[in-house]
Order: C-alpha cells, then structure tokens, then sequence
C-alpha cells in the first residue's frame, strides 16, 4: 500500500430510516478495531436529519447521494427490498478516496479489515449459495471516474439474476472467479450469520468461527426481526454498546432460543 492511499471505509442508506441500527452497530464495531481509517456513509434524501445527526454524532462521515433506480423493476426481485439497492453503486464516484471497503448496513466487524486496503480491485467473497458468485455487501474497490461511468452505462443494457446490485456486479465484473487470488476475499470476510451459527453450534467446526472478520445479516435483520436464524446475540452485543436501554432479559431468551432452533432443524435436515 503506498503511504499516501487514502482509504475509507463505505456504507449506505437508502429508502428511509430502516436501516439505521445497522449503521449504527456497524460504525461501533468499526471503532472498536481501532482503525484509523474515515468512516463514509452515503444517503438517500430520504434519511431523516434526526438520524443523520445521531449518525454524525457516531463517527460516519455524511454524504448525500441521489438514488439509482432498478433498471429493470419489471424483472423479478428475489426480495422486495432489492428495488433500491443500485444506490450503492454511487460509491465508485468517491474520488477523493484511492481504495474503498465498502460494507453494507447490514455487517459488523468482529476484528481488524484494516488489511483490506491492501488488496487489489476489485476483491469481494464468494456469496453462500453460488460460491463462483460473489457477495456485494463486502467490496474491495478503486473508485474511478471511469468505471463509474461504465457501470452507469452498463446498468442500462444489464440482466440481474437476483434484480438487485449484487446480480449486475456479477455480470459487470464477470471474471471475478478467475480473477488472481488478491481479488478473492476469504469467507470470513463476508461470513453469512447462518453460516457462523452452524459454525459455532458444532464443536468439530466451531474452530472455524475464529475465521469470521465480518458478520453479514443477509436474510433478516436483527433490529427487524425478533426471531433470527443464528448470530443475532453478536450483533446485539455491539448495539447494546450504543443503546444499553434496548437490553431485555426476552431479548436475550429469545436470541438463545431461535439459534438453538435453528441448529434443531439443519440437525434435523441433515440427520
Ligand atoms: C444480497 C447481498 C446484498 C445486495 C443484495 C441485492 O442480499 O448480500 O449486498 O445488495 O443481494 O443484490
Ligand atoms: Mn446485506
């Protein structure tokens, strides 16, 4: 890494407020591995000033970013909130920074990335259930004027196999799977909850665990959903760090008891 690269760390919210305990956890848990790197966090007009101001207070740098629409709305969405998502493809105008880990609203960081910014661009980790495929929600990138406006140009043109960001990328950065080693991030840095709770819940993979850098809630959201299938009291933990009036006794019971439930049903899927 040259001493001069500017680095940052990226995130966004789109579509409203909904996201925002994620931020919050993530900034959290970005502070607490000590990185001396700027946290960067991109809005839609839609974001709340209250939420802005709670989130400045937090460390996240600001920035507003006008939305990108779904090209293709009509395509089908694997989930509805997919629709907005190609916001996030604002982060290659970031041009004041040289290298960018971008992390969705989702994530929190369980140890040091820092290592990140040495890795070449494009880097991303292969996603869960098409492991040639890559995950967007932890990306290594170079922000370009010049590959922003080749994504712009090619999102009109684009098939999304999941009508998301992530399914474009995929087609946009087509060679990923062959791309040379550097641009294949370990699984730990973009390690799906449910895949660290199968980790943890059995002692011969429990080692394992030690892998996971970045937790990516992918399916449900702890702040949105009470029940969560594995790695809810990780996240928990780091925002009761922020709110410790959000901590209940049925919080945590019921954390116990849905990745207990969960571990019960693979038990029962795979005999
Ligand atoms: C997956 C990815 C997420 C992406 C979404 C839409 O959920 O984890 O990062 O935004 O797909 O493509
Ligand atoms: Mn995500």
């Amino acid at each position: 890494m040259r001493p001069d690269q500017k680095n940052a760390y990226v995130s966004m919210l789109c579509g409203g407020d909904a996201y925002v305990p994620g931020a919050e956890a993530l900034g959290r848990s970005l502070a607490a591995t000590k990185t001396p790197y700027p946290k960067v966090l991109l809005v839609t007009s839609d974001v709340t000033e209250a939420s802005r101001a709670v989130l400045a207070g937090q460390g996240w740098q600001i920035r507003e970013v006008a939305p990108i629409p779904n090209p293709h709305p009509d395509r089908g969405l694997l989930f509805a909130r997919f629709g907005n998502t190609f916001t996030k493809l604002r982060v290659w105008g970031l041009t004041d920074f040289d290298k960018v880990v971008f992390l969705d609203a989702d994530t929190i960081v369980v140890q040091n990335v820092d290592d990140l910014f040495a890795r070449p661009a494009f880097a991303a980790a292969p996603d869960f259930f098409v492991p040639d495929r890559f995950n967007s929600g932890v990306m290594v990138l170079d922000p370009s004027a010049e590959t922003y406006a080749a994504i712009m140009k090619a999102l009109q043109g684009s098939l999304s196999y999941d009508g998301g960001d992530q399914g474009f990328l995929n087609e946009f950065f087509t060679n990923w799977y062959a791309m040379p080693v550097g641009n294949r991030l370990p699984a730990g840095y973009n390690m799906h909850h449910f895949i660290l709770q199968f980790l943890v819940a059995h002692p011969s993979l429990r080692p394992m665990a030690k892998e996971a850098r970045i937790i990516h809630y992918t399916l449900q959201k702890p702040w949105l959903t009470p029940t969560l299938a594995g790695g809810s009291e990780l996240w928990w933990k780091v925002y009761y760090g922020i709110h410790p009036e959000a901590e209940q006794p049925w919080h945590r019971s019921i954390h116990a008891l849905e990745d207990w439930s969960f571990d019960r049903l693979v038990g029962a899927l795979i005999g």
